[in-house]
């Protein structure tokens, strides 16, 4: 039974992939699921897999390289996917040095766990292993130009602190590809959405201030372009580069699907009235009069979009879900998830852990 080590898999992207894969293998992969539960990290991501056999959670900082290395002890890791990161570019501009700490030390921890833990007496790696990083486009900088997409060749030119940290371990994993032949891939992705993601990102923070009559903020004038990708369609990516892509290799993830933060914003509005039932009292709260133009970001990229070709004609992937039915799909899986939001908000999720695994 072939056995991943997933990093951050309490947080958005790696929950969801962490269903994926035990939906799509069942029984026959094992998951370990490694996670310092930040205030991003949250459990209740995964109460539905939690009790399988083939499921195991351990509490760990990706930074403590003993944690990490006992991990690799204990277990016969075969994959790596790793997620665990600082990854709000908000949370950058206050805060640089976790993101320092947790983006680019812990990976280094992550790379040489895995190396100590694969590598062989003459320098190659034991057959069939695989460490696959998950990026992001941001790594690329700002496209100015509105024809222009980033690809694999794109050079890096990073903005914020968290990407600066993000392209800093990106260039940590090529350094071991390139010296060691460490047999590693990574995955540049465009901005994801879907169940699980924390109301700090826009999507979910505007379904949720919506919902509730709250302002929903715009940075700077609104017309800053995103390329939305869902969930779902991202964890399938990341499978399908671990199982056809080429090692070594950079593969871009992306939506094909840009759109302004305005336009976003009246997507959901119109969807969120179209979805709620009739007598909904919160039909009187979701409207245009929400909309509150606030300060710009600080240093904020004006655009990102990335040309999925070498992903598309290399592994056959390419974005499935179209952006119409991905946002009714998130805003449905939020009306049905109020308690997940309602513990998120109010800081309950945290208390799971201590529920759920007693301190362990
Ligand atoms: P997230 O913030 O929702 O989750 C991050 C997870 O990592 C949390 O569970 C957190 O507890 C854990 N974590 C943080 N620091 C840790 C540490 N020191 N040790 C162990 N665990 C730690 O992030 P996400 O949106 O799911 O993003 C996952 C990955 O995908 C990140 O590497 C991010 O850079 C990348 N990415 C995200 C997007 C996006 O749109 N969200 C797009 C492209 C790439
Ligand atoms: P975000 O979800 O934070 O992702 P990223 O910064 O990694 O792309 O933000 C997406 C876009 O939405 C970005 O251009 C900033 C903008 N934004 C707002 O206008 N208002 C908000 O409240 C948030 C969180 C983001």
């Amino acid at each position: 039974m072939r056995t991943y080590l997933v990093t951050g898999g309490a947080g958005f992207i790696g929950s969801n992939y962490i269903h994926y894969m035990l939906k799509k293998y069942q029984d026959e992969i094992r998951i370990i699921n490694v996670d310092k539960l930040t205030y991003a990290g949250n459990l209740e991501n995964l109460k539905g897999v939690e009790g399988r056999g083939n499921y195991t959670f351990i509490k760990a900082d990706i930074c403590d390289s003993g944690a990490i290395r006992r991990i690799f002890a204990e277990y016969d890791i075969d994959r790596v996917v790793h997620f665990a990161a600082e990854s709000h570019v908000d949370r950058s501009i206050r805060d640089p040095e976790v993101f320092v700490k947790t983006n680019v030390l812990g990976t280094l921890v992550m790379l040489n766990a895995a190396k100590e833990a694969w590598e062989l007496p003459d320098g190659t790696f034991k057959e069939g292993k695989k460490f696959l990083h998950v990026s992001t486009d941001e790594v690329y900088g700002s496209l100015e130009d509105e024809n222009a997409y980033f690809y694999e060749t794109t050079p890096y030119d990073p903005h914020s602190p968290y990407s600066a940290s993000k392209a800093s371990s990106d260039m940590l994993v090529k350094s071991y590809m390139d010296t060691y032949r460490f047999p590693a891939n990574i995955t540049n992705c465009s901005n994801n959405y879907g169940p699980y993601q924390f109301p700090e990102k826009l999507i979910p923070l505007i379904i949720h201030n919506a919902l509730q009559g709250r302002k929903l903020p715009v940075y700077g004038d609104g017309k800053n372009v995103r390329d939305w990708l869902y969930v779902e369609d991202h964890a399938k990516g990341i499978d399908m580069v671990q199982e056809k892509g080429r090692l070594f290799e950079t593969y871009n993830i992306g939506g094909h699907n840009e759109k302004q933060n305005i336009q976003i914003i009246h997507i959901i509005l119109d969807t969120l009235q179209e979805m709620l039932p009739e007598e909904d009292p919160r039909r009187e709260l979701v409207s245009e009069g929400l909309i509150t133009y606030v300060e710009d970001r600080k240093g904020h990229d004006r655009r990102y979009a990335i040309a999925p070709d070498k992903i598309k004609a290399e592994i056959g992937w390419y974005p499935e879900t179209k952006f119409e039915d991905g946002i009714r799909r998130t805003i449905q899986w939020f009306f049905e998830h109020e308690e997940w939001m309602k513990n998120v908000t109010s800081g309950d999720y945290q208390k799971y852990y201590e529920e759920m695994y007693c301190g362990k």
